[in-house]
């Protein structure tokens, strides 16, 4: 039985990707081992968001090189693959076959081809009408968290962006198909879906088969409301994109008790001028007239976002403004990201002009106001009872597990293995700088 490795950077939509993959390579015969060193075969599925994304594959392929006495299989799948395509081969010596991000369905294929002694293997094709979208329990990332892509690739063309490019057009699945998948998912065991896409608001299926049954102003929320009363215990979603992010999506929060109190929104700067260059297609005012109503609702629904500090052209008075933004809003947390310039993107055009000095001073800066902030806004769970699904025994200690609370908090709490897969009323008894810690009520 060959054995493969699977090494996976970047989001959701990798993670989620990488375990279909590892289901199809699984159900065909081959083991998935997380011991890089005996694999016959490596496949590393790559982010090509920043240049330190793409910088790991590499990395991670020169390791091998030089590690490996017998040299294994090496594929490579992701954003990387479908942005170079056969370039790599020139690009990196010793990588085998390449895989794009709607061939995912057809790795055991190219693998197959490889041992048939086919040279460089590659694999940029469009994505079969029968595409299983299903995976194995064994696969997941966890028993009782599943992934359910909604939508994939991206039409924003936010400018200085490359999923666009690397993910292709957005292309949303059937509200049956996914609602089926739900309640299988539900059956197998699983607590928690996340419905997972680019921009999953922007949901935009062809045929509304059954949906017209449920309510809702946007096709998002009509799907919310469906998912919802598959009876599956939590629905979180992510990533949403501001301008698309309806009020009525707040609605469906607040009507179904198992959509979580969690909502990512990437505001990406406090800036309209940098937001127009940017293409977002929001301003700061429309962005805070969202999530007002998101702060005015019966829930504790948390914020999160993602920033990018040092765009070209960003001037003073605009982190300025960004660093008002994270004050305004109170995000439960924020990524924070230096502005990377990549290569096909628009604002790759756009002299890059803030100095990297200049960026990390404004990232730390950055990091400084929204851990001020976010400290100060953690401190309402304190004394709180959240429900956790617990996950796992935790890294840390042996006597602790670890799960998220419906806000998406990672929560370690005292408590025996067999609560595992289930939910657990904590109080918060402790508030740390990225989870928190309470006790079983
Ligand atoms: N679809 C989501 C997220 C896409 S990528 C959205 O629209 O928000 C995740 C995050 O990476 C983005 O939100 C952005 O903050 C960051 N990002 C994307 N391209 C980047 C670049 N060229 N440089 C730095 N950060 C970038
Ligand atoms: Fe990138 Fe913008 Fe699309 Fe998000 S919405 S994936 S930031 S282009
Ligand atoms: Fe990276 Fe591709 Fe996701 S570029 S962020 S892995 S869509």
């Amino acid at each position: 039985m060959k054995k493969v490795y699977l090494e996976t950077f970047g989001c959701q939509m990798n993670v989620s990707d990488s375990e279909r993959v590892a289901t199809s390579l699984a159900a065909s015969g081959f083991e998935i081992t997380s011991i890089q060193d005996s694999a016959d075969i490596v496949l590393i599925n790559t982010c090509s968001v920043r240049e330190k994304a793409e910088q790991k594959l590499y990395n991670t392929v020169g390791e091998i090189r030089n590690s490996r006495l017998v040299k294994p299989v090496v594929g490579v799948m992701g954003c990387v693959a479908q942005l170079e395509g056969e370039t790599l081969f020139k690009k990196i010596a010793g990588i085998d076959f390449v895989v794009g991000t709607r061939a995912v369905g057809r790795v055991v294929h190219a693998i197959e081809k490889v041992y048939d002694g086919v040279e460089q293997v590659s694999d940029l094709g469009e994505r079969e009408n029968d595409y299983d979208w299903s995976v194995n329990d064994a696969q997941r990332h966890s028993p009782y968290v599943a992934f359910v892509p909604i939508i994939e690739g991206c039409n924003k063309f936010c400018t200085y962006c490359i999923v666009p490019f690397s993910r292709g057009r957005e292309v949303s699945l059937p509200a049956s198909t996914i609602v089926r998948h739900v309640l299988e998912l539900r059956r197998q065991g699983a607590k928690e879906i996340h419905l997972i896409g680019q921009n999953v608001n922007s949901y935009r299926p062809k045929t509304d088969s059954g949906m017209e049954l449920f309510h809702g102003a946007t096709p998002f929320s009509r799907l919310l409301r469906a998912v919802a009363a598959t009876g599956i215990e939590r629905i979180k979603f992510n990533t949403s994109f501001p301008r698309d992010f309806h009020p009525d999506i707040i609605d469906a929060i607040n009507e179904n008790e198992n959509l979580c109190n969690w909502v990512h929104l990437p505001v990406q700067s406090g800036s309209d001028r940098v937001l127009k260059r940017m293409k977002r297609g929001h301003t700061i005012d429309s962005y805070f007239k969202k999530i007002d109503k998101l702060k005015d609702s019966a829930r504790d629904v948390a914020l999160t976002t993602d920033i990018i500090v040092g765009f070209p052209g960003e001037t003073e008075a605009d982190f300025e403004d960004t660093k008002r933004a994270v004050e305004y809003c109170g995000f439960d947390m924020a990524y924070i990201f230096k502005y990377s310039p990549r290569p096909g993107t628009p604002a790759f055009e756009m002299e890059d002009d803030v100095t990297l000095g200049e960026k990390k001073l404004r990232f730390i800066e950055l990091e400084r106001v929204q851990k001020e902030s976010q400290n100060k806004r953690l401190q309402r769970y304190l004394g709180k009872k959240v429900e956790v699904l617990a996950e796992r025994v935790s890294s840390r200690s042996a006597d602790d597990i670890t799960g998220h609370s419906t806000c998406h908090k990672l929560v370690n709490f005292q408590g025996s293995k067999d609560l595992i897969g289930k939910l657990v009323d904590v109080r918060i008894r402790e508030i740390k700088s990225n989870s928190l810690f309470g006790e079983v009520c």
